[in-house]
């Protein structure tokens, strides 16, 4: 049976060119065996007429707030709690701007107020509009709230601009739809370690690396959104604790070790994206150092290796390390996917511009034990973290 079977899914269409590919989203969900109400904004009935979407979905099509097809409900209140997802295909810049903001001027707005079903947002717009900063802040706290989205796609668009801004395809649509209803890591608990560890010198000074946590909190965030018991284990960071995770915070690779080992028997996948200390120092300076003439050495002592420990007493764990490497990517890779027992190992060039540390982005490849290897182009590391867990889906699957 389809996932879409008797799901009530709102389709909010608004004024994009691209509003005339929402009547073949809402075809596709019909004929899976969804119902589908439009709603429709005033902008999107200028590219596409109610009468397509009342022929394909035989329901009537939503476009004012106060009307009340049917006496004694109050029809946006009736929709939004019968909902169980809203996806709003074609997103304009203008809706993305009211959803973030709280803002109920129409139907479709007050529905995404009004409801609790999950909503999924597949935004289409021109290229240089997609990539305003203001644009892309909307679309942070959108995601932060938990909302999924289809990002637009690369492609000619419709004002000969090329670049990122044209809709998803149906079938993409239609899969985040999918998952947000059936999340596809329901039932399975994963651990992951971010951030970068400090290692105390004396009471003010530590040693420490530039990692800035944005992958691990973004895989851990994206698996709480596919369903999965999430467990964080974090060095210090900026970032806000991902919604839905547990959250542990610890400063040292020792505190990070003794958390995931704790943590280990409950955890069916294990990614470790932190960039622990290597070192840390031998003896630590009761309170703070007076500086002086002579000069200073500090003795450092080799870190536990946690992903190593861990790789040690594997059991039924699924074990994923990041590799960060400056060179020989893919040999260094291998051999700590080697001689830390691992199930997989994401290779990260981080001297190459716009990969690894404190980016918003990656370019990484994936190898696994059995030598398969997938490499992946420049990505956010929310994408990075989408295909990754994905790759782990089927590991889990294949089992
Ligand atoms: N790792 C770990 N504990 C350590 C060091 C690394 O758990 N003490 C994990 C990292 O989280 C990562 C993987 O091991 O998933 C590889 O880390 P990386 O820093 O690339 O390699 P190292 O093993 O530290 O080796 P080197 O620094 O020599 O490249």
């Amino acid at each position: 049976m389809s996932v879409f079977e008797g799901k009530h899914i709102l389709l909010g269409v608004t004024g994009s060119i691209a509003a005339y590919k929402a009547a073949d989203i809402a075809s596709k969900l019909t004929q899976a065996g969804a119902e589908v109400d439009v709603v429709l904004t005033e902008h999107a009935r200028r590219f596409i007429t109610e009468i397509t979407f009342r022929a394909i979905t035989r329901r009537p099509v939503l476009i004012d707030l106060f009307d009340e097809p049917e006496e004694r409900q109050i029809a946006h209140i009736h929709l939004a709690k019968r909902a169980d997802v809203l996806l709003i295909a074609p997103a304009t810049a203008n809706i993305l701007a009211k959803l973030a903001y709280g803002i109920a001027d129409d139907l479709l707005t007050t529905l995404a107020l009004a409801t609790q079903a999950k909503l999924v947002i597949a935004p289409a717009m021109n290229t240089v509009m997609w990539q305003h900063p203001a644009i892309q802040e909307n679309v942070r706290i959108l995601e932060e709230r938990g909302a999924r989205f289809v990002y637009p796609v690369e492609g000619m668009l419709a004002c000969g601009d090329v670049g990122a801004g044209k809709l998803a395809d149906t079938p993409t649509i239609l899969q985040a739809v999918e998952e947000v209803l059936n999340p596809p890591l329901r039932g399975v608990r994963v651990l992951v370690t971010a951030g970068p560890t400090e290692e105390p010198i004396d009471a003010v000074r530590h040693i420490s690396n530039p990692s800035s946590g944005k992958m691990g909190y973004a895989i851990a965030e994206e698996a709480v959104r596919q369903g999965a018991e999430v467990t964080l284990v974090t060095g210090p960071t900026l970032l806000e604790p991902p919604a839905g995770a547990k959250t542990v915070c610890v400063r040292t690779a020792e505190q990070m070790l003794d958390a995931c080992l704790q943590m280990y028997d409950q955890a069916d996948v294990v990614i470790a994206t932190a960039a622990v200390s290597d070192y840390r120092p031998a003896e630590v300076w009761q309170g703070k150092r007076k500086k002086g003439e002579q000069e200073w050495t500090i003795r450092l002592v080799p870190n536990p290796d946690i992903l190593r420990t861990l790789g040690a007493r594997k059991g039924k764990h699924i074990l994923v390390g990041f590799a960060a490497e400056t060179e020989e990517l893919l040999q260094n890779a291998q051999t700590k996917l080697r001689e830390k027992n691992l199930d997989l190992i994401v290779a990260n060039d981080v001297s190459q511009e716009g990969s690894g540390f404190r980016t918003d982005t990656n370019r990484v490849t994936l190898l696994w034990a059995d030598g398969s290897q997938q490499a992946l182009p420049l990505m956010s590391k929310r994408e990075v973290a989408r295909h990754l867990l994905e790759a782990i889906r089927q590991k889990l699957l294949a089992r």
